[in-house]
This record gives structure tokens, C-alpha cells and sequence, in this order.
């Protein structure tokens, strides 16, 4: 799916923000600058400068969230935006208006930014090619396609524990077939350099092609483990499974769920990420989502400056660097 057409303007900028494929490292990296700069407008006693002040931005999701719409929220309210959030489920597209004429109305009240989730793939995309010019569509998350502000917030994370993309290898753990993040990711961390991209999990949950993606696939979990420097699991996206697609959880725990003992096979300072929600006894173990290598509380909180930096951007609002110092 290329969304280049309709996802930066005609300088190269940021108009909507779709997914990362297509997206150039020198973006990237300006999109993780702007947040380093936003970090520390949450550190600040007021936590808020006024980048968006008078722009209302609506948070439309069609599908559950915890940490992303709630983020979306707070980046929104932390640049000085109005935020609305919309019910889908008191909303009137429960009484059979269409996704259309729900957002033609949203817009009829001068909106000037849709943060969309929906279980649909291609739905935000849909959407941007139907706002109208001075409106920007963030996409949150569609179906099995793409998460590309979780995919930045993971690369902030790494960024701030490793330093360097080019010298890591990177292993991503369970339900790749079904996962908008790990698509994400991997467009994310091959554009910014990663040289090695392991992806492991039963054959049933890898996607067909996968050296299409320029990754290294592995079956076993200590084998594809084995000296890494970051570690993504990812929990069982059932929803989205087409039939038993495991033989049980019990057992899908003692191949793939990561344990203490398991992480031993990584370096020694290797991270431990997963963008949740978690399933605890299925994807890991306690001890491991809450142990001294586990940075998955980091990357909610990396989720405010890099969501500020997307919608900032989007709205071409400022220089690089100059977030940080205004008030
Ligand atoms: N990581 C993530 O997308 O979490 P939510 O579903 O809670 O937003």
C-alpha cells in the first residue's frame, strides 16, 4: 500500500501521518529530535506549550485502547489543543450513519485533526483521501497493516537505551503475522539501520515471504535470542486469528513465552519491549515484565513526546529544536 501521494506535501513534509513505509531515515530521525525536545515539556511543572493552541483535534476509535488513545489525548492537550474524544458506540454511525457523513459533520464543525483507529486495514487512509486540504489524519492503528506512531515510540525507546541503529540486532517474538507493529517496526528499523532484524515465532504465526521483509527467521526461541541487544514480544492477536491457528496457550508459553531463564541467552544489557496490552503466563513471564531489563512503562510514557512530535509536525507548526523552548 503507498501512501506517499497523499502523506507529505509537496516539500516533502508531513501532511498526514499513514504508516512509516516510504518514509526516509532523515524524517524519521527529525520525528524522534521532535520529541526528544517534547520529553521535556512533560518533566515541566506545567506541562504544556502552546504549539496548537485554538486547533481541535478528535480522537476517533473504532477499535478498543488503553495507551494510545489516552497518549493521543494527553500530546494533544500538552500542545494546547481541544481534544474531542467521539463514542463510536453512543455516536450516530451506531444508528447507521455512514464513516463519510460522520466525518463530513465532524469537519462542518471546523476539526482539524482525526487520530483513527478501526480494525479495517486502509482505514485512515480512506479517511485522509476524503478530508478535506487543511485537515490531517493520524492513523492509531488499522487492522493488520500499520502502527506507526507505536512503531516511532519503540524507536525513541530504543534510541534512548542503545544510542546507535546501526550496530543492533533486534529480535521480534510471537504473532507476527497478524501484527500492524511488527510491520511497523520492521519498515521503521530497517529505514533507520538496523542491520539484523530477527523475527521468531511458530511457523503458523509468520507471514509467507517473510524475507520479503528482510528479516532472519527463527522457530526456536533460544536460537533466535541468542545475543541480541533488544527484545519485542508480542502478545496473541486471537481476534484477528482465522481459527486455532496453536495448539493451546499453555503451550504456546513454554516455546515462546520469554522467562528469566530464557533472556540469559541475550546480552547481557539487552531491553526487554512489548507495546501491550501484556498477557501475563502467555507472552512472558511476570518476573520478566517487571524486571530490571523490562523498559515497557518507558514506552507509554516515549508515547506523549513522539505522538506531540507527529501531530506537531503534521500541523507544520515549528523548526526542529524549537519546541522544547517556547512557552
Ligand atoms: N500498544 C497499543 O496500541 O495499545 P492500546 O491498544 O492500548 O492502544
Amino acid at each position: 500500500m503507498i501512501h506517499q501521494d497523499i502523506q507529505l506535501d509537496e516539500n516533502g513534509r508531513l501532511r498526514h501521518f499513514l504508516t512509516i513505509e516510504g518514509l526516509n531515515r532523515a524524517l524519521l530521525t527529525e520525528i524522534l529530535d521532535t520529541a526528544e525536545s517534547f520529553s521535556g515539556v512533560t518533566a515541566q511543572s506545567v506541562k504544556k506549550v502552546p504549539l496548537l493552541r485554538g486547533k481541535t483535534i478528535v480522537n476517533l476509535f473504532f477499535e478498543a485502547s488503553t495507551r494510545t488513545r489516552t497518549t493521543f489525548e494527553l500530546a494533544a492537550k500538552r500542545l494546547s489543543a481541544d481534544v474531542l474524544n467521539l463514542s463510536l458506540s453512543t455516536s450516530a454511525t451506531s444508528k447507521g450513519e455512514t464513516l463519510l457523513d460522520t466525518l463530513h459533520n465532524l469537519e462542518a464543525m471546523h476539526c482539524d485533526m482525526f487520530i483513527v483507529r478501526h480494525s479495517e486495514s486502509g482505514a485512515a487512509h480512506f479517511i485522509a483521501q476524503h478530508v478535506s486540504p487543511h485537515t490531517s489524519v493520524i492513523n492509531a492503528g488499522d487492522g493488520q497493516h500499520a502502527h506507526p506512531t507505536q512503531a516511532l515510540l519503540d524507536m525513541f525507546t530504543i534510541r534512548r537505551h542503545k544510542l546507535d541503529f546501526t550496530r543492533l540486532t533486534v529480535a521480534i517474538v510471537g504473532d507476527i503475522l497478524h501484527s500492524r507493529v511488527a510491520r511497523s517496526q520492521i519498515h521503521a528499523m530497517t529505514t533507520l539501520g538496523v542491520p539484523e532484524i530477527r523475527v521468531i515465532g511458530p511457523q503458523t504465526l509468520i507471514p509467507v515471504k517473510p524475507e520479503s521483509l528482510g528479516v532472519h527467521v527463527y522457530h526456536d526461541l533460544r536460537d533466535g535470542l541468542r545475543g541480541v541487544d533488544v527484545v519485542i514480544m508480542l502478545r496473541l492477536q486471537k481476534e484477528r486469528m482465522l481459527g486455532a491457528m496453536l495448539p493451546s496457550e499453555h503451550e504456546y508459553f513454554r516455546l515462546y513465552g520469554l522467562t528469566e531463564e530464557k533472556l540469559a541467552v541475550t546480552k547481557p544489557d539487552a531491553i526487554v519491549m512489548h507495546p501491550g496490552p501484556i498477557n501475563r503466563g502467555v507472552e512472558m513471564d511476570s518476573a520478566v515484565a517487571d524486571g530490571q531489563r523490562s523498559v515497557i512503562l518507558q514506552q507509554v510514557t516515549h508515547g506523549i513526546a513522539v505522538r506531540m512530535a507527529v501531530m506537531s509536525m503534521a500541523m507544520q507548526r515549528h523548526p526542529v529544536g524549537a519546541a522544547a523552548g517556547e512557552k
